[in-house]
């Protein structure tokens, strides 16, 4: 195990990393060291050629996140704030824009900023009696760590705004009812994990083509939608995955994906 800060641990298991932000005492809020701390293990992670999932999860079990630190954003002053949500959002596009597959793996409060980072993770598991919403509305602020852009996306506008226009919170039934949440889970670190288990048996370079094909195809016209796939299946007819892939078919064994 090795810790990038103490505020985020970050953890090696083969092919799965798991990245836990470690402040209980605060709800794993958002304060600087945390979103610090993110960033790093998202910059570590993407040098990494052999991992293909990012378990992120909150430590202790009554949150998640509960978003902005709260009590460290009552002592900035107008332009520290600034700064600090252009930080947040540099850092959060990193993670959204990851070549790793990311598993935010959702236990009790999963709210504001918090919610906004789950929206940046590729998958969501949330545990039971988790607690999701996006209550800006309600402290005199708007959604500012792509919200109001992820969310509406992800589950379509009229169910997004009526979470970001009224500040309620959803459970995660009401969650993957949305579409919100992939799986609920018992246990949402197991979920997690199991998904990550799944996410593992792709190749690595595949996993990165195939996000960046949704990802920032999603919005194209559908002609111009297909010729960015074609571009990015293109990236992996070059790699010796796939050439593994098709002898470890004809031999009847699992593939050995490394990377390349
Ligand atoms: N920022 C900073 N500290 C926070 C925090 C936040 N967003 N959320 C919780 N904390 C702190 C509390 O101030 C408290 O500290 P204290 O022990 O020094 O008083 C500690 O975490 C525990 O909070 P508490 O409310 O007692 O825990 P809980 O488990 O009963 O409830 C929440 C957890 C997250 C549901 C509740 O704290 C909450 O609603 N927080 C605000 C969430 C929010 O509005 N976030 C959106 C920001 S845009």
């Amino acid at each position: 195990m090795s810790t990038a800060t103490p505020s985020v641990i970050v953890e090696r298991d083969g092919p799965v990393w798991h990245v836990q932000i470690n402040a209980p005492e605060r709800r794993n809020a958002l304060g600087r060291a945390v979103v610090e701390g993110l960033a790093e293990a998202a910059r570590a992670v993407a040098q990494e050629k052999t991992v293909r999932a990012v378990i992120l999860s909150g430590a202790g079990e009554k949150a998640f996140c509960a978003g902005a630190d709260l009590k460290e954003r009552r002592g900035m002053a107008e332009p520290e704030v600034r700064a600090f949500v252009t930080l947040l959002n540099d850092t959060f596009n990193l993670i959204a824009g990851s070549p790793k597959v990311w598993i935010a793996a959702i236990q009790g409060a999963c709210l504001g900023g918090g919610l906004e980072l789950a929206l940046c993770c590729d998958l969501r598991v949330a545990r039971d009696g988790a607690s999701l919403g996006l209550p800006e509305a309600r402290l005199g602020i708007i959604p500012g760590a792509g919200g109001t852009q992820r969310l509406p996306r992800l589950i379509g506008v009229a169910r997004a705004k009526e979470l970001v226009l009224t500040g309620s919170r959803v459970d995660p039934v009401e969650a993957l009812r949305l579409g919100l949440v992939n799986r609920v889970a018992q246990d949402h670190l197991a979920g997690a994990r199991a998904l990550a288990a799944e996410v593992a048996l792709c190749a690595p370079i595949s996993l990165t083509q195939a996000k960046r094909a949704v990802d920032l195809g999603g919005d194209l016209p559908m002609e111009a939608g297909l010729r960015w796939e074609r571009a990015c299946y293109d990236v992996t007819i070059p790699t010796r995955d796939r050439v593994e892939a098709l002898e470890a078919f004809a031999q009847k064994r699992k593939p050995d994906f490394k990377g390349e």
